[in-house]
């Protein structure tokens, strides 16, 4: 019997109208446009404003473009894995809000959380469905509210994160198309650098925990770039050696957007020349989880059928990885 394949066939995305530019940062907190543009590449982020608004208000929009872009109906989805590190709730699983708010009557899913990595993590998950012949049609959603655990009193952190949403459709194929190979990581060597200290089993909410702005994301931002910078790196290369791509025979890489330094370092490894690496941090800081199926968006209508791609992406934890993926279609 043939290999089964899990190949993407649509793409979907969403920011919020929000834009929150450095020189409005610059009124909040003691920086300024160009620290930031040189430290982090980064102009300008989306904030989802309103009462009441979780990540899943972000991922329906996402679902329903997928739905509208694959003439799928919400009936025949098997599987949505939502990736996520800020959901509506601890639990229940954001992705059974978002199941219902867009009638997937037939899913199952759940959230999947390794930070900035998520969506990677959740790609190599749902693939795995759809290549045991299992089901036919998974959505993995990447979604991240950043700014719910942002202290914007924190220089460090709040400048870089933004939030946004982004996803996929992952179908079978029997073409040598999809996801083709990936290497992925986790230690815990991370557990000390990145972090929400409070909210979770071990240090549950409480007044203390609430006075020590422990509810927000904390980084040690220098010792998070160095481990970034060689992980995201030697992910992508091992990934591109084992399959044989060199810096002309890859056609994109589609690294995390968490430092524009790290990308060009990651890059510059590759050998890739710029025009071959998706970048959109300026326009939306690092959006965790959303990143990658961001970049898919933006640049859905450059890319061909058959385009050699590598997704990279480390986040904390730590964890890190890279996946090869062949494009399974042309632009409209
Ligand atoms: N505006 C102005 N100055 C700032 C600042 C800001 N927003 N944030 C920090 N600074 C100051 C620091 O206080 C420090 O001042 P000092 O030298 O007087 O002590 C100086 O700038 C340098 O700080 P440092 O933290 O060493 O800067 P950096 O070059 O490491 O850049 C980050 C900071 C956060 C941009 C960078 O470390 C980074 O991108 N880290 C990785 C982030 C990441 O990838 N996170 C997500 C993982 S997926």
């Amino acid at each position: 019997m043939a290999t089964i394949n899990a190949k993407i066939t649509a793409v979907g995305g969403y920011v919020p109208d929000y834009i929150l530019t450095n020189a409005e940062l610059e009124t909040m907190v003691d920086t300024n446009d160009e620290w930031i543009t040189t430290r982090t590449g980064i102009k300008e982020r989306r904030i989802l404003k309103g009462e009441g608004k979780g990540v899943s208000d972000m991922a329906v929009p996402v679902i329903q473009q997928l739905l509208e872009k694959s003439n799928s109906q919400p009936e025949e989805i098997d599987l949505v894995i939502f990736s996520t590190a800020t959901p509506d709730y601890l639990f229940p699983a954001s992705a059974c809000i978002a199941a219902k708010k867009t009638n997937l009557v037939n899913a199952f899913g759940f959230d999947l959380l390794a930070a900035c990595s998520s969506f990677l993590y959740a790609l190599s998950t749902g693939a795995k469905y759809i290549q045991s012949g299992m089901y036919k049609k998974v959505i993995v959603i990447g979604a991240d509210k950043m700014s719910s655990i942002i202290d914007y009193t924190d220089r460090a952190t709040c400048i870089i994160f933004g939030d946004g949403a982004g996803g996929v459709l992952l179908e079978p194929t029997q073409d040598r198309t999809g996801l083709i190979d990936e290497w992925h990581r986790v230690d815990g060597v991370g557990e000390e650098f990145l972090l929400m200290p409070a909210g979770g089993s071990k240090h549950p909410a409480s007044l203390e925990t609430i006075n020590a702005r422990q509810h927000f994301a904390k980084q040690d931002g220098k010792n998070v770039f160095k481990y970034a910078v060689t992980n995201m790196a030697n992910a992508t290369l091992k990934v591109m050696e084992r399959n044989g791509l060199t810096g002309d025979s890859l056609d994109w890489l589609v690294p995390h957007q968490a430092n524009k330094r790290i990308i060009d370092y990651t890059a510059e490894q590759a050998n890739l020349s710029k025009e071959k690496v998706m970048l959109n941090i300026q326009k939306y800081g690092n959006t965790t989880s959303a990143t990658i199926p961001l970049c898919l968006w933006d640049y859905e209508k450059q890319l061909k059928k058959g385009d050699n791609l590598v997704l990279t992406a480390f986040g904390g934890g730590f964890t890190w990885g890279a996946s090869y993926v062949k494009w399974a279609y042309d632009p409209n």
